[in-house]
């Protein structure tokens, strides 16, 4: 049976790569509509591709455009546009792919609609793991991550009952610094930083691998996603980015998930989760590879990590406080405002700043993020660029 997709955030770096899963598998998934920001020039072509029923902008002007282009078509804006097309009557999943937490409503409406929910978002699951989890336990959704240490996560622990498992272990390219052990990180630059050696991906992941804020993310994700204790959840810098993740079991077994690195993989795994179809990814040439390396993490040149545990210890609404403002940090050393290495102090200073209470609602989330934007924003500006 075909099935229905409702793609978020079309026109990005995983947007983009599931349209080529979807171009090569029309015989399985049939796109139904998709949301995209501010790039109409691409999104056109894509609607132009693939005539979704629905259509939704950030903003209402970019809505009033494309319906001046595409006048019989459905084309909606904002929060209340991503609900709708996710609320679509045929949809049977929805991909979660905008970058940040504009999709975060969207994504409870999928959930309560029963959809199956393609996570490709980290920040869903980091600003409101708790929530999330009641929301899947009260409706029954499913969700199938797409980040592909997530994926691989998944993918293993498939093998044994959850009782079974003693650790996971989530594996880290170690960023365009991790060889240059003796490189003083202040002196960092944008375009050194956006460099990152394997993966081509969206500006802002792309600083968070460098800082291994991405890693940091993920740890919280994990224990979200996997209902696993901190303590169970480790990260192995693996530069190969081959195995895309471990699971180690209690008789000291591990299983590992490994493939090329490319993000088409785990998109159509978890679009045709409980199935595998057959995609156009190259198979691993094991004797071409050479060596996989593993080095531990080093948790004091990059102290990402050890706040991610922090904020587990903490729990409530930390997860929301710890991402917000490290992408308020992002935004600032994206713009050459802080250095590289200010990222980590600002979000310590956030986090140790953090007035922590429940979250209880939706709503509750946006408001510890609103207040943390704003906080951050006026702790840069008064006390970090002086
Ligand atoms: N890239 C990867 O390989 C990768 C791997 C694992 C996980 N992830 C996660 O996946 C998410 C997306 O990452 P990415 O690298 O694909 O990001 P990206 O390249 O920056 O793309 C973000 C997408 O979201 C859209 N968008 C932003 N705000 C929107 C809004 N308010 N309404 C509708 N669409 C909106 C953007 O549209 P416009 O461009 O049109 O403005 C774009 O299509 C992130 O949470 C990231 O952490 C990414």
């Amino acid at each position: 049976m075909i099935k229905n997709i409702v793609l978020l955030g079309s026109t990005g770096s995983i947007g983009r790569n599931v349209l080529a899963v979807l171009r090569e598998n029309q015989e399985h998934f049939r796109l139904i509509a998709m949301a995209a920001g501010s790039n109409t020039q691409l999104l056109e072509k894509q609607i132009r591709e693939f005539s979704p029923q629905a259509v939704s902008v950030k903003s209402q002007k970019h809505a009033r455009e494309l319906q001046e282009k595409f006048p019989r078509k459905k084309i909606v804006f904002g929060e209340e546009g991503l609900q709708e097309i996710v609320s679509l009557p045929p949809a049977d999943c929805v991909i979660a792919a905008i970058n940040g937490t504009d999709g975060l409503a969207a994504a409870v409406q999928a959930i309560r609609l029963k959809r199956r929910l393609c996570l490709a978002n980290k920040e869903t699951m980091v600003v409101a793991g708790d929530l999330i989890n009641r929301e899947i336990s009260a409706s029954g959704a499913e969700i199938i991550p797409i980040d592909s240490e997530q994926s691989a996560i998944f993918q293993c622990l498939a093998a044994s009952p959850r009782r079974q498992v003693r650790r996971v272990i989530l594996t880290a390219s170690g960023g365009p610094f991790f060889r240059d052990k003796h490189r003083d990180l202040s002196s960092i630059s944008v375009e050194e930083a956006l460099a990152h050696p394997t993966w081509s991906m969206g500006r802002k992941i792309t600083i968070d691998s460098a800082t291994l804020m991405n890693k940091a993310l993920e740890i919280i994700e994990a224990r979200h996603l996997f209902d696993l204790n901190p303590e169970q959840i480790d990260v192995v810098i693996h530069p190969q980015c081959v195995v895309h993740s471990l699971v180690e079991f209690i008789d000291s077994s591990f299983l590992a998930q490994l493939g090329v690195p490319d993000m088409k993989l785990p998109i159509l795994y978890s679009l045709s989760y409980p199935e595998r179809l057959a995609g156009s990814c190259p198979s691993l040439d094991l004797p071409g590879l050479g060596k996989l390396e593993f080095f531990p993490a080093d948790r004091q040149r990059f102290p990402s990590m050890q706040m991610a545990y922090d904020v587990l210890r903490q729990g409530q609404n930390a997860g929301a406080i710890f991402n917000t403002a490290n992408e308020v940090a992002v935004e600032y050393f994206l713009a050459g405002r802080i250095g590289f290495k200010t990222i980590f102090a600002v979000v310590a200073h956030m986090l140790d700043q953090g007035d922590y209470h429940p979250l209880h609602s939706l709503g509750d989330v946006q408001e510890t993020i609103h207040l943390t934007r704003k906080k951050t924003i006026e702790h840069i500006e008064s006390e970090v660029i002086k």
